[in-house]
């Protein structure tokens, strides 16, 4: 069994006497009041390894990296079909960007952009009874755990402002590809975003993906090894919007950024890594994030390449 624990320590206080460059989320009010110099990572091994550093305890908004975990629920119903709503190509823009969706008639590059994880939110609008309990409940199950939960105040606060988001979900829908109410697809898209998690939580919840999509302790199998292969394919083309190339080239793992401050990066087979530091770079990812990880993977000779 390799010991992660002492290179974890090491980066971290490596990282720890750099100054912490960027500006937390700053166009959701809840976000950008969240204290910036908070630093968290937790390690999870397939052979049951844990490790947790710094601020690894404590609850943050996981914003985008759900969405990884909304498609998962998505491709686990419907399968194929949902490739006929989104795309599977990188977008090479801003997670929150317009620009495409006039040639590209309506259909997100892909799953992980708002206006894809919208898409995959109308599909479990029309397939879930109450899509809201629903998800969450898919998640706690996969987590292992009930204290799981949105935050009510960061999907409102991003309501509030989420002028952006309003006319992706509406433009989208004048192409025909949201078939729901947009406001009430809107609003489950902010609640899925606010799920709140722990760095320990975050590892452990995407261990699945890991695994071939089994659970690493009851071996229930929650996608496919196709499906979970997949999923793990887009993470690493799509995972960090228009700095995709630039996580795959520094990093070399599938993974998932939100604008919270948290990065997720797996490498199959092996372990699940969360960082967490609010700070971010111009692109939205942690800055403290995409060090760490570089670092992690450089002295440990994970990366998947
Ligand atoms: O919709 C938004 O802008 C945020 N709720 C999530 C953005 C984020 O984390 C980065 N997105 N892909």
């Amino acid at each position: 069994m390799i010991d992660y624990s002492s290179t974890i320590d090491e980066i971290y206080e490596i990282i720890l006497a750099e100054e912490n460059i960027g500006k937390a989320a700053w166009y959701i009010p809840e976000l950008a009041n969240v204290n910036p110099d908070q630093f968290g990572v937790h390690l999870s091994c397939l052979d049951g390894q844990g490790y947790g550093i710094g601020d690894y305890k404590t609850k943050f908004s996981i914003q985008s990296i759900s969405k990884v975990l909304s498609l998962s629920l998505a491709y686990k119903m419907l399968g194929d079909q949902i490739w006929e709503r989104v795309g599977v190509e990188p977008s090479g823009n801003p997670f929150n960007s317009l620009i495409q969706l006039e040639t590209d008639l309506g259909i997100p590059r892909n799953p992980l952009i708002n206006g894809g994880a919208m898409v995959i939110c109308d599909l479990l609008f029309s397939h879930l009874q109450k899509p809201i309990e629903d998800y969450l409940a898919f998640i706690r199950s996969i987590c292992g755990n009930d204290t799981i939960n949105y935050s009510a105040e960061i999907a409102a606060s991003e309501k509030s402002v989420g002028y952006r988001n309003v006319a992706l979900c509406n433009f989208i829908k004048s192409f025909g590809n949201i078939k729901n109410d947009p406001t009430a697809v809107l609003d489950f898209y902010f609640y899925m975003c606010s799920i709140e998690m722990t760095c320990e939580e975050l590892s452990k919840t995407f261990l699945f993906l890991v695994h071939d999509g089994k659970m690493p302790t009851t071996q229930e199998e929650i996608l496919t090894p196709s499906k979970s292969k997949r999923i793990n394919a887009i993470m690493q083309t799509c995972g960090f919007y228009d700095e995709s190339g630039e996580f795959s080239f520094r990093v070399g793992l599938p993974g998932k950024s939100g604008v919270g401050g948290g990065i997720l990066a797996l490498h199959p087979q092996k372990y699940c890594i969360s960082v967490w530091s609010p700070k971010l770079n111009q692109k939205g990812n942690s800055y403290r994030g995409m060090k760490f990880l570089e670092l992690f993977t450089t002295k440990t000779e994970s990366s998947i390449f």
